[in-house]
């Protein structure tokens, strides 16, 4: 009898996980089956304890459950721990660890577009939120010293620093601020919803400032390219988008799993099919 996986989230129904996981179980020759859960905030405690007695291997944590789901973890690993919030559960023998693959896997993909090292860069944040707090940490925690954070709410950019557990020199900007001086920054992350479908012509800041060698990064994948990301190549700067944060973050999550590593070329083909 195969193993089941999958993923808790609400809304769930258009979650592509199911496709790549289902894909590589394929390719890898595994017995296993991952399925997407409809999970409604107030029926997590619930659920979670559901999958944990009918021995589900391991399952994936979307929104909006990522934060709430720390107090039905047995124990937290140190990428939980950084993130402050769980992307990944692996069952192990009945004890639920709590894991998050998003930060490194968002940099890992990052790395693949980037000509000098990440500690080297001088970065940009765009955002202070759930997912800028746990690209920020771990960037940090990787050894990067010069990373700065913009916000509209300046004061969120603000505590998100003040919170940041590892040596940095990182300043707090408002959103102009950052757009008059955007020529010293080597990487710029955008990591807010400014942009996400359906409000796709939607840009926090304008690139006019950037320099010719910087790189350019959004975490949203739908729209494959947001509004920055179109600025950016029209006036012939490097792009990175969701997708490879998408793909390496479960590609992590898989071999947390499984122990073995999936194909993440195509894990991309197949999210590229499914976005059109
Ligand atoms: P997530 O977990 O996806 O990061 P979040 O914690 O709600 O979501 O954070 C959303 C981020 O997007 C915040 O940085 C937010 O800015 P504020 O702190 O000022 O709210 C940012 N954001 C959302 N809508 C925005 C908009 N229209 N313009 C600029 N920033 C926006």
């Amino acid at each position: 009898m195969g193993n089941l996986y999958g993923v808790i989230g609400c809304p769930i129904n258009h979650s592509m996980s199911p496709d790549i996981h289902n894909d590589a179980f394929k390719d890898k020759n595994i017995d296993g089956y991952y399925h997407a859960f409809h999970v409604e905030p107030d029926q997590l405690g619930e659920s979670v304890q559901a999958l944990k007695v009918l021995g589900v291997k391991g399952f994936n944590v979307t929104i909006p459950h990522k934060i709430s789901i720390i107090p039905y973890m047995d124990e937290l690993d140190v990428t939980a721990k950084i993130a402050g919030a769980v992307n990944t559960v692996v069952n192990v023998n009945g004890r639920l660890v709590g894991h998050n693959t998003d930060g490194n896997g968002y940099v890992d993909s990052l790395t693949h577009v980037l000509i000098k090292p990440i500690i080297e860069q001088k970065i940009l944040i765009i955002g202070a939120g759930g997912a800028a707090r746990g690209i920020y940490f771990t960037l940090a925690h990787q050894g990067c010293q010069d990373i700065d954070l913009c916000n509209r709410t300046i004061s969120k950019a603000e505590e998100l620093i003040m919170e940041c557990p590892y040596e940095n020199t990182s300043k707090a900007l408002t959103l102009e601020e950052a757009e008059l001086q955007l020529e010293s920054y080597d990487v710029i992350i955008q990591t807010t919803a400014v942009g996400l479908h359906p409000n796709i012509d939607q840009k926090p800041l304008s690139l006019n400032n950037a320099k010719q060698s910087v790189v350019v990064s959004d975490i949203v994948y739908n729209p494959i390219k947001t509004a920055l990301l179109q600025e950016a190549e029209e006036r012939g700067l490097t792009i990175h988008n969701g997708v490879g944060m998408f793909v390496h973050q479960a590609a992590l999550a898989f071999n947390l799993w499984t122990g073995l590593e999936p194909s993440i070329e195509k894990m991309t083909e197949i999210v590229y099919d499914k976005l059109g």
